[in-house]
């Protein structure tokens, strides 16, 4: 059997996904299938396990800083997996990615000045832009056919009205929309020309499963990578996301010492020695279980594809090139988005709402394919249920 297959019990975990689907969603129900919260329910690695063992029974878990290991694992990982030559000097370490994105906005912007993101987008940047009080300045996305485009006339109008920052989302969640090195070009250059500064989430780069090549920013020239921020992580790769470790590459260097110091002010200069452990020996020494990962998310998208031509042809599904969301378009239904959500919830599943992804998610739902094989097929099953 593979080990994927398992099915794990997360309940009474203290799972954001499924545990708190009360206090986060206002659901109550003891036979919720949540496929919302973007975590895996698989085991991390086996040898994250054991390194994470190992560390634990060396028992002392005083102040903590990253090691040579750490960084040359992050290095070779980016150079191996993504052509990307990363310096080790680029390298910052911050407790999350969305924390690290909500310093870098408070560093460089001031309170209401305008924040681009694309829309649909992860609500989360959202959340962080207005409640350090910027205003968000969405650039909606083009869609066709299921196609996703960025609109750069668009872009070149929030940049030219003044916008201070972007968050950029490389591979995009939650369309699954890898972009190439040159719409990424054409993001920077804009970025560039209007003195906008670029941050750029790379969290979703490992998780390519289409056969479009992750382009990191990092690879960018020297005259586009001096307002640019890279945020990666090994945690939505490995299943690690409650360990909270991200890495931020800064290749301007007054830049990079700048967002040091805000780090420093917040006391943010040690670090977790479990956290560190693990994302040391999943870059070491889990490319393979990747692989395997990669293999078992790609059967899972083309089971939900299959399903969806023949038993709900209304809906309209592309594939994800990257990540295990799938993005489905269920505007043809034609039910408001309460509706919509209404209907999963009576058939026990719990979709992510297209909506709050942003006005052009709306008659979306995305759901989070990180799962056995079993638990989707029960999926599948109230799927049929909520929209026949
Ligand atoms: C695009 C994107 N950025 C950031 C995060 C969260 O990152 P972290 O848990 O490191 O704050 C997510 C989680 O789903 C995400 O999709």
């Amino acid at each position: 059997m593979n080990a994927f297959d398992q099915i794990l019990n997360r309940k009474e975990s203290g799972s954001v996904k499924w545990d708190f689907m009360q206090q986060k969603l206002g659901l109550a129900g003891t036979d919720l299938l949540p496929m919302w919260v973007s975590d895996y329910d698989f085991k991390a690695p086996p040898a994250v396990l054991d390194a994470l063992q190992q560390r634990v029974e060396h028992g002392i878990f005083g102040y903590a800083e990253r090691d040579d290991a750490y960084y040359q694992a992050t290095i070779d990982w980016y150079q191996n997996q993504h052509h990307t030559h990363i310096k080790r000097e680029w390298i910052t370490t911050v407790h999350g990615v969305l924390p690290g994105l909500a310093i870098a906005l408070q560093m460089l912007t001031e309170k209401g000045d305008s924040i681009v993101m694309q829309s649909p987008g992860y609500g989360s940047f959202r959340k962080i832009i207005e409640f350090n009080d910027r205003v968000v300045v969405e650039n909606p996305l083009t869609e066709t056919d299921g196609e996703y485009q960025l609109d750069f006339d668009h872009l070149e109008t929030c940049c030219a009205n003044g916008a201070k920052a972007m968050i950029f989302c490389n591979p995009h969640n939650p369309t699954g929309r890898v972009w190439s090195e040159s719409e990424m070009t054409r993001v920077a250059e804009l970025c560039e020309q209007y003195q906008v500064w670029l941050l750029s989430d790379e969290i979703w780069g490992d998780l390519v499963v289409g056969d479009t090549q992750y382009y990191s920013a990092l690879r960018l020239p020297r005259a586009l990578n001096q307002r640019l921020i890279v945020a990666t992580a090994a945690s939505k790769t490995f299943g690690l996301s409650s360990l909270r470790i991200s890495n931020f590459m800064i290749p301007n260097e007054s830049l990079r010492v700048q967002f040091t110091r805000r780090l420093d002010a917040h006391g943010m200069d040690v670090f977790n020695s479990l956290s560190m452990s693990a994302a040391t020996i999943a870059y070491q020494e889990c490319s393979d279980w990747l692989e395997d990962l990669k293999d078992y998310l790609r059967a899972n998208i083309a089971k939900l594809e299959l399903f969806v031509q023949l038993s709900i042809p209304e809906v309209k599904f592309i594939a994800p090139q990257a990540g295990y969301l799938a993005w489905l378009d269920c505007r043809a239904l034609n039910l408001t988005d309460s509706m919509l959500e209404q209907r999963f919830v009576s058939a026990g599943l719990i979709p992510s709402m297209g909506i709050a992804f942003g006005e052009e998610g709306s008659g979306f739902v995305r759901l989070n394919l990180g799962c056995p094989a079993g638990t989707l097929d029960e999926a599948l099953e109230r799927i049929q249920h909520a929209l026949s």
